[in-house]
């Protein structure tokens, strides 16, 4: 089976490659294709005779055919949220005209191909209800969210004409990223562990009670992969499936911060308000029933010291302060 990644070398790409070098999938992929407009970089990924790394604009690639022989597709690439919304073109680009481009050229493919996407909370917003379920009418706030929505819709309509077999599945946000800070509004929730542990000052743009949706860079994979392999009859419709996460507070994070690192650790966040970070993230909701998720075997996270440690776990070299 040959499969496509597309923003192949971006954080959940690399760390999905890495899951299908080691899950079972690893005994029927036998081509791993990695798109991306950024180069990939990472030496175990490259060492790999099945992983091809083709670098470019997806719309290029795709003209240039990286399609061709897929059986299936995780969707990855995009433009995150802050900078979609500094920018509604480059957002309109890398999500919206990307997906339609790879919709289309998947239509061109002999047999349908599985093609998963990685849709997001950020769907939600405006007036909801306190719990949101999968079939909560999205009403996103921001243009991310906006995109990521009509893509989800695209690919159910795609899938309900024949051309795939589509699955999107909605992200909460994941936490903790490693490397350097992105332009996503989310992004400080991985700045505000990443940065103490490696002895670096990290500031908090939001009030510390601001409730969010969190999974972690395992979680987060694990429903990826699922979403592929679960067998059409179970998926449950052609509605975008929310991921299990956990519900918490910002004051929550720093506190388990302290707990796994300490006080002094934890007194490297700072608050500073941003107005922008604020009104997107304080717009998301952060209470989901995930059911439909959970009758499929997905899980989250079983608490904010869990994630820390798994941070800590997978990448040591970024750790200097864990207790
Ligand atoms: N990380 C999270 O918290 C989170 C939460 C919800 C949804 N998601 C979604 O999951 C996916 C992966 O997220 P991530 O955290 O790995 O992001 P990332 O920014 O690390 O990776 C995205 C990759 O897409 C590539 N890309 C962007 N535009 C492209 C284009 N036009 N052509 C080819 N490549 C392009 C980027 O170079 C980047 O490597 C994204 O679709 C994101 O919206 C992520």
């Amino acid at each position: 089976m040959k499969i496509l990644i597309t923003g192949g070398a971006g954080f959940l790409g690399q760390c999905l490659a890495h899951a299908l070098q080691e899950n079972e999938l690893k005994q029927i992929v036998t081509e791993l294709v990695l798109a991306d407009i950024a180069p990939l970089r990472d030496a175990t990924l490259l060492a790999d005779a099945r992983v091809r790394s083709v670098t470019g604009d997806l719309q290029r690639l795709l003209a240039d055919g990286v399609i061709n022989g897929v059986d299936g597709v995780f969707h990855l690439a995009a433009a995150v949220s802050g900078e979609c919304e500094a920018d509604l073109d480059v957002g309109l680009h890398a999500n919206l005209d990307s997906t339609r481009a790879l919709l289309d050229a998947c239509r061109t493919l002999k047999q349908p191909p599985r093609v998963v996407f990685s849709s997001s909370l950020a769907v939600y917003g405006g007036d909801m209800p306190e719990v949101i379920a999968d079939n909560t009418l999205p009403m996103p706030q921001n243009s991310y969210g906006t995109q990521k929505f009509v893509c989800e819709q695209l690919i159910a309509d795609y899938t309900r004409r024949g051309h795939l077999d589509g699955r999107s599945v909605r992200l909460p946000t994941v936490t903790v990223r490693p490397g350097k800070p992105n332009k996503a509004a989310s992004g400080f929730m991985s700045g505000i562990i990443r940065e103490p542990l490696a002895g670096v000052d990290a500031i908090c743009p939001v009030d510390p009670q601001t409730g969010v949706w969190i999974t972690s860079p395992r979680f987060a994979v694990a429903g990826l992969i699922a979403a592929f392999e679960t067998p059409l009859q179970q998926w449950g419709g052609r509605t975008a499936l929310n991921l299990p996460g956990l519900s918490v507070r910002i004051a929550d994070m720093l506190a388990a911060l302290e707990r796994r690192a300490g006080a002094r650790v934890a007194a490297r966040v700072r608050v500073e308000q941003d107005e922008t970070i604020s009104r997107i993230v304080g717009g998301w909701p952060w209470r989901f029933d995930t059911a439909r998720a959970r009758v499929l075997g997905l899980s989250g996270p079983a608490s904010i010291d869990d994630l820390v440690a798994e941070y800590i776990a997978d990448y040591p070299n970024a750790v200097i302060h864990a207790a």
